[in-house]
């Protein structure tokens, strides 16, 4: 387990070595890699550091202003209001790798913008030691976003975390007082709620997705999933007062699983998922119906795209 103190020092003091009287830029994503990474950074070089949130309108519930309380002490702090954007660059796809390739395309767009202006010539990154390796054995890319580097020309790329594991991170942002950052969450993929909705990801659609993702996440915190979200997989018949109405289909999924590798469904009880449906159907008068996903992976993933 890593030394926290020593580390902390070491790390501030090595970015401090590398980056200079330069300026940096690093993409803040909300979790905890890139979390700490920046508050390290940030620690030796002041605003010299320019952190960038880009909110896609495609987060969960809350995000975007957690990231803008916990790192609020960061005059610097950039937020990129690129809802529209991002939204506007999926309409019309429907393919799942067409929707993964637009978001790509738009953050780098998005973040070449914010390097160029904050004049960056370093780029400071999250990855940590398990990235490192299964890039390396070319497992899967580690990067939700690839291209970034590549996309501008820095002089220099810093990884302050990149000798660490997961849990050793969070222990460093425990001690950088980090708050929400450092409990423990479940993972979100980096296309976020696009993947969640089948076809095309529309603003209703996505909005839809969003509210009941916050639903299960809430009520099923009890029986500790591995991963616990809503997908919006189709239309449906219901019946709302007196009116046939033809409505989302929302897909409750909550998984047991180790690494995400294999994954079982879990078995949840009635109670919660009868509290799931109503919750979901109440909220929002456009869901006509709430289905719960039994299915192990393999033979399904755990998201739908
Ligand atoms: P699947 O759906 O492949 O997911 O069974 C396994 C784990 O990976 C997450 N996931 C992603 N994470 N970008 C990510 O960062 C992605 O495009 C992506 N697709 C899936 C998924 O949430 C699960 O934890």
């Amino acid at each position: 387990m890593v030394d926290v103190e020593p580390f902390i020092e070491d790390a501030v003091a090595e970015i401090e070595a590398e980056i200079g009287d330069a300026d940096a830029v690093i993409a803040l994503s909300g979790g905890v890699d890139s979390s700490v990474a920046a508050a390290l950074a940030y620690r030796a070089i002041g605003d010299r550091l320019t952190p960038v949130y880009v909110d896609t309108g495609l987060m969960r519930k809350g995000e975007t202003e957690q990231i803008r309380e916990t790192f609020s002490y960061m005059d610097s702090l950039r937020i990129v209001e690129a809802q529209d954007r991002f939204l506007d660059s999926l309409a019309g796809i429907t393919d799942p790798e067409g929707k993964r390739h637009a978001i790509g395309e738009q953050f780098i767009r998005e973040f070449e913008q914010e390097a160029r202006s904050a004049n960056a010539e370093y780029l400071v990154q999250g990855t940590i030691y398990p990235d490192r390796i299964e890039s390396e054995g070319n497992i899967k890319s580690h990067h939700n976003v690839g291209g970034l580097p590549e996309a501008v020309d820095f002089e220099g790329i810093v990884e302050p975390v990149r000798d660490l594991y997961k849990d050793e991170v969070r222990t460093v942002a425990r001690e950088l007082e980090l708050g929400a950052v450092t409990e423990e969450r479940m993972p979100f993929p980096g296309p976020g709620l696009a993947i969640r909705v089948l076809g095309e990801a529309t603003r209703e659609k996505v909005a839809v997705a969003r509210e009941a993702c916050h639903v299960v996440e809430e009520e099923t915190e009890a029986h500790d999933p591995w991963q616990a979200f809503a997908a919006v997989v189709g239309k449906a018949t219901g019946v709302k007062g007196d009116n046939r109405v033809h409505g989302w289909v929302v897909s409750v999924r909550s998984v047991e699983s180790r690494d995400g590798m294999t994954a079982r469904a879990q078995e949840l009880p009635w109670e919660t998922l009868q509290r799931i449906q109503s919750r979901i159907t109440g909220e929002n008068d456009n869901v006509a119906r709430v289905v719960y996903d039994v299915t192990h992976k393999p033979p399904a993933t755990i998201e739908y795209e």
